[in-house]
């Protein structure tokens, strides 16, 4: 089967698209055939190998400490169910699915991929594509981790800073059609117009205005991109007011690892359109060079996703 590997940390031109060998599912595994998968910032740190200091050991002994253990990355997938091994009962061939790779291993850039049908795998929401579904999982779980912490009531002010990433695109829809809040999303004048269509009742060009200086205070202020200093960010609080950081809080409630009851409430969401995933470019995997280096800019609005295959 066709992969993208790397084999060693480096510049987008690691990855190589190769042949590899097609898994085999062993009894208690699905075997995915691949349609879409996406690149996170997760992927460009992981194969930059581009993490804070204090986090360098602990990642390098869980990313490989020489070279890459695990060589296919795309932590989140869609696709179509192809094999089941012979103990499975919750998926059968033919089954449209999506999921995360995080517990598995990663393996999205591939062809084909096998998962123990316990793993954080789903049915695709028929109203999504591929490409859509592939998308919706990382920011929308890590934007639903973090928004739960701030107890979120009908009517509150919500603020959210990096309102046009992964994480803040599905932050602003969450905060507004899930939690019935009113939300400021703060991105740049470029994204304004978008953030506005995900729900946000006021929009904030942060390259002219500091969200902090306008006089107005929030119930919750959420930084999704974890760019905007917390201490500045604390003094738009109402009195008892919730301050939430995607790398403070998006751990899940039994740790870092993320669980299929998180995929599923998410599926509910995506059903019934109260979030709907933004997709700024798709790139065939022949270009995941091309990918990288877009993703790595800092710049993508929503989500970028690979058409894996037809
Ligand atoms: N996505 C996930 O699944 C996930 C999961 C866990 C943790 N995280 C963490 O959450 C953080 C955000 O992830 P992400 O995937 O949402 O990032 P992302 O999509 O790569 O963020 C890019 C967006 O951030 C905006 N931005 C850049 N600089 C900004 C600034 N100074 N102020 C406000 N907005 C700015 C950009 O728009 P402009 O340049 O036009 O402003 C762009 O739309 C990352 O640190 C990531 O590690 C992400």
């Amino acid at each position: 089967m066709k992969a993208v590997i790397y084999e060693r940390y480096g510049p987008p031109e690691v990855l190589r698209l190769v042949e590899v060998e097609k898994p085999a599912p062993k009894d208690d595994e699905v075997l995915v055939r691949v349609r879409a998968t996406t690149v996170t910032i997760g992927d460009v740190r992981m194969r930059s190998f581009t993490v804070p200091r204090e986090q360098w050991l602990f990642a390098r002994l869980y990313l490989g400490v020489r070279k890459p253990k695990r060589k296919i990355l795309g932590m989140e997938l869609a696709g179509d169910v192809e094999a089941v091994g012979k103990h499975v009962t919750r998926f059968k061939a033919g089954d449209p699915v999506f999921a995360s790779t995080m517990e598995v291993g990663f393996g999205g850039y591939a062809e084909y991929k096998c998962f123990p049908e316990d793993k954080v795998m789903a049915l695709k929401p028929a109203s999504l594509n591929y490409k859509e579904a592939a998308a919706a999982i990382g920011g929308g779980i890590t934007a639903a981790r973090c928004l739960k912490r701030g107890n979120i009531r009908p009517g509150q002010k919500v603020l959210i800073y990096g309102a046009s990433g992964a994480v803040g695109t599905n932050a602003v829809q969450l905060a507004a059609r899930h939690y019935s809040a009113e939300v400021t999303g703060v991105c740049s004048g470029r994204n304004l117009d978008l953030v506005r269509s995900l729900g946000a009742a006021r929009v904030i060009d942060y390259t002219r205005e500091d969200f902090t200086e306008t006089g107005e205070t929030y119930d919750v202020v959420f930084d999704a991109v974890a760019k905007f200093s917390p201490a500045a960010a604390k003094r738009a609080l109402k009195p008892g007011g919730v301050y939430l950081n995607v790398h403070k809080h998006s751990d899940g409630e039994r740790g870092g690892g993320m669980m299929l009851d998180e995929l599923l409430f998410l599926k509910g969401l995506l059903e019934t359109g109260v979030v709907k995933p933004v997709i700024d470019r798709c790139y065939p995997l022949e270009q995941i060079v091309e990918a990288h280096r877009y993703v790595e800019t800092g710049r993508k609005r929503g989500n970028v996703a690979v058409a894996v295959a037809a």
